[in-house]
């Protein structure tokens, strides 16, 4: 199963979830499930996921103090997802607590450990915003150096622009992970998501997983849309 391309599942309801997923079958292996989804769901997309041997990115983007995320940390680890997400403007120690916890709870629970990336600074940040925030260097700088906080504290990858992905592995190691949105196939409209890449060129540009959303999940045939990313990523 092709596991580097994971489907967003961005949508107002859990129905409307659950149809994709079945619609698309065999042919996905890897979803992400966001604050949207997770919410109105109650939570329970995580086990139907499961129970069609799914894996999950929970994408719910933690950002507190550290003892706090810790605790979110562990709960979200107990849920047996793949891979899950906090916010590394939380800081370092927030970001080592919450690699501890989970390591230390998979360990006691006997349980796989999810992989804990990164969110560096949020696409939708111009350079007024950040300035407005209070990040002091351009938007770029402030991203990789997030990135590199992140690769210190001990998670193991972050969620970035495939446009990113070769500064961050320079700076931060081969195997430090890159997750990405802002891929479009080139038969795909790009919708709102700028700086693109298309899948090829994203492998090609050494990204370790991509998230791709409405290309997928609003084309007129899901498994033929899905099928023709995957042969462009050379899977199976
Ligand atoms: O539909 P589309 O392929 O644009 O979906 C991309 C997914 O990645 C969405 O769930 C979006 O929220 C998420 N995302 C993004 N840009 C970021 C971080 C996350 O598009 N910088």
């Amino acid at each position: 199963m092709q596991d580097q391309l994971i489907v967003a599942l961005d949508f107002p309801t859990e129905a409307k979830a659950k149809e994709t997923v079945l619609a698309l079958g065999e042919t996905v292996g890897y979803y992400k499930v966001g604050l949207e989804l997770f919410l109105n769901s109650g939570g329970r997309i995580i086990e139907f996921l499961q129970e069609k041997r799914k894996k999950i990115f929970l994408d719910l983007k933690f950002h507190d103090i550290p003892n706090t995320t810790a605790q979110a940390a562990r709960w979200a680890a107990s849920l047996g997802i793949d891979m899950f997400n906090v916010h590394a403007s939380g800081g370092s120690e927030m970001m080592k607590k919450a690699v501890e916890i989970v390591q230390e709870s998979c360990l006691q629970e006997g349980t796989k450990q999810p992989l804990l990336i990164g969110v560096t600074i949020l696409t939708s940040f111009d350079e007024t915003g950040a300035a407005q925030v209070g990040f002091k260097n351009d938007i770029q700088t402030t991203a990789l150096n997030l990135a590199v906080l992140a690769h210190q504290a001990g998670l193991n990858g972050v969620v970035c622009s495939p446009h990113e992905v070769v500064v961050i592995k320079e700076k931060c190691g081969q195997d430090f992970l890159t997750v990405c949105p802002g891929i479009r196939p080139a038969w795909a409209q790009s919708g709102d998501q700028k700086r693109i890449m298309t899948p090829k060129e994203a492998i090609a540009a050494g990204v370790d997983y991509m998230v791709i959303g409405r290309p997928i999940t609003q084309a007129q045939n899901l498994k033929e849309a899905a099928l023709k990313v995957i042969a462009e990523i050379g899977g199976k």
